[in-house]
């Protein structure tokens, strides 16, 4: 009785208080962390009383989490800008613009400068400053925070779900890189390294297993050079400790990565992968290029023969193990013979799956500062061609050995195409589509036999007795 009377009572609170709620609207580019740092943030503005909605028209304030990884990126953030003023012109209510993450880190005030729409601009280590910030933006003043910092890894504050299918989730554990590779803007736009304590990673994994979700995927630039140490007792823990952490809470619960680093991919880790059925059997381990020389360009701190060496390892330890990968053709410099090389070393890796790009010269990079962006535009996109269509035939070739096989899936939700089907993954991180059952629902297992396959997916059907 008393908790309907309150569910009552709430419920004509919100109507009363329905014309003065602050909403927001935040659109999130780049790579899961920046999607996972968009949930923080839905967090910092919730706990200030405002809403989220999914119409732009409707919104107080609307947020553009951005990328600067390539110059494409930038380029859509501009294109959303424009939009946004377009449509801020449009009504009655103009909302405030704020640019948040590794566009507004890299171009600091300038962006003020350039785009009139914009009222705010926030880099990836502010956010919690975003109070402070949207006062001053209410006041009418334009606001910048983009410092960056040695500690921050927001790790007391619990991510609002965006979007979620509630099955799977994303934790970041840790913030940052200190690799400094040739070609890329991360080191300049999220700081320095710094790993997020343990305690709080495993505790939020726990919480999401608690809600429901039956999957984590633990984010990080290079996860394979976590390290926290105790600020009391001194105690280490890495990411083989972290990874063994996570898996035991719960056999249900499959614990995911990304990315690992070639140069400091341990056997330590691949032997806590092996030895855990939940801590899924996939490593997007990017390779970049298969050409020694490139390589050193990049800075990357391996050489092929190291990759090449990391894979064996992988086979050996953990052998129905996927491995995916990063790739960039037309890198300065770079000749048919390294592409060539490129093209070899994807063959030897098997991969599974690759994100493929073209060179794209960033500020301030190593590359930008010391090499020739000298690679034709025509010929970047030639070779990049060509990396694709090699791997959508390893994909292909992977796909169908699959054929015949039984997979343990997860399943999370409707396939795209068809209601009459789920959609979901094995340990392997392949998509897997099959024809829904009764009785079974989003974040229950269940065995899948594959009988077809695409370069893309794997079409099976459920078995029982497997
Ligand atoms: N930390 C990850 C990669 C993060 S960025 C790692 O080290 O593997 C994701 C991918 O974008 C990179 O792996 C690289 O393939 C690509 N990339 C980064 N900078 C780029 C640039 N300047 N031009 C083209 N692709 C780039
Ligand atoms: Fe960029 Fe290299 Fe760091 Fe990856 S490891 S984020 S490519 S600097
Ligand atoms: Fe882009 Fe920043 Fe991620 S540059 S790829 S959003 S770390």
């Amino acid at each position: 009785m008393a908790r309907d009377r309150a569910v009552v009572e709430e419920t004509k609170c919100a109507s009363a208080t329905r014309d003065t709620t602050r909403y927001y609207y935040i659109e999130t580019y780049g790579c899961q962390m920046n999607f996972n740092d968009s949930e923080i943030v839905a967090s910092l503005l919730e706990q200030m009383g405002y809403r989220a909605t999914t119409d732009i028209k409707n919104a107080d304030l609307v947020f553009i989490n951005t990328c600067s990884i390539r110059e494409k990126a930038e380029e859509t953030v501009r294109r959303r800008l424009r939009y946004f003023q377009s449509v801020s012109k449009s009504i009655d209510r103009p909302f405030k613009v704020g640019v948040l993450g590794c566009m507004a880190e890299r171009m600091k005030k300038q962006l003020l400068e350039e785009e009139q729409i914009v009222d705010m601009v926030v880099g990836p280590d502010a956010y919690r400053s975003l109070p402070q910030l949207i006062e001053e933006v209410e006041s009418g003043q334009r606001a910048v925070n983009v410092l960056l910092s040695r500690e921050e890894t927001y790790a007391d504050i619990q991510p609002v779900r965006l979007g979620s299918n509630g099955v799977s989730a994303f934790i970041s554990i840790m913030r940052g890189c200190d690799n400094m590779c040739s070609f890329c803007v991360v080191p300049f736009t999220r700081g320095r390294e710094r790993s997020r304590d343990p305690y709080t990673i495993v505790a939020e994994a726990a919480d999401l297993f608690d809600r429901g979700y039956r999957e984590v995927t633990l984010l990080g630039q290079n996860v394979d050079s976590y390290r926290w140490v105790h600020p009391q007792t001194g105690e280490v823990v890495h990411f083989a400790k972290l990874l063994q952490w996570c898996a035991e809470i719960d056999p249900r619960l499959r614990i995911r990565f990304s990315t690992s680093h070639p140069k400091d991919m341990t056997d330590e880790v691949l032997h806590t992968i092996a030895q855990y059925p939940n801590i899924c059997k996939y490593i997007h381990l990017p390779i970049q290029s298969g050409s020694d020389r490139i390589l050193e360009l990049m800075r990357r701190g391996y050489t092929r023969e190291w990759y090449l060496e990391r894979i064996e390892a992988i086979r050996r330890i953990v052998p129905d193990c996927a491995v995916s990968s990063d790739i960039i053709t037309g890198f300065c410099t770079e000749t048919e013979e390294d592409h060539q090389m490129t093209l070899q070393a994807m063959e030897e890796a098997d991969f599974c799956m690759s994100y493929m790009f073209a060179y794209s010269e960033r500020p301030r990079t190593w590359a930008a500062r010391n090499l020739k962006d000298d690679v034709p535009r025509e010929v970047k996109i030639r070779r990049l061609e060509e990396v694709i269509q090699l791997q959508k035939q390893l994909s292909l070739r992977h796909n169908r050995r699959d054929i015949g096989k039984t997979f343990e899936v997860l399943i999370e939700g409707d396939s795209k195409r068809s209601s009459s089907h789920f959609k979901g993954r094995n340990s392997q991180n392949k998509m897997v589509i099959f024809p829904k059952v009764n009785g079974y629902q989003p974040g229950d297992y269940v065995y899948v036999r594959i009988d077809d396959a695409t370069s893309a997916t794997l079409l099976g059907h459920i078995v029982t007795n497997h």
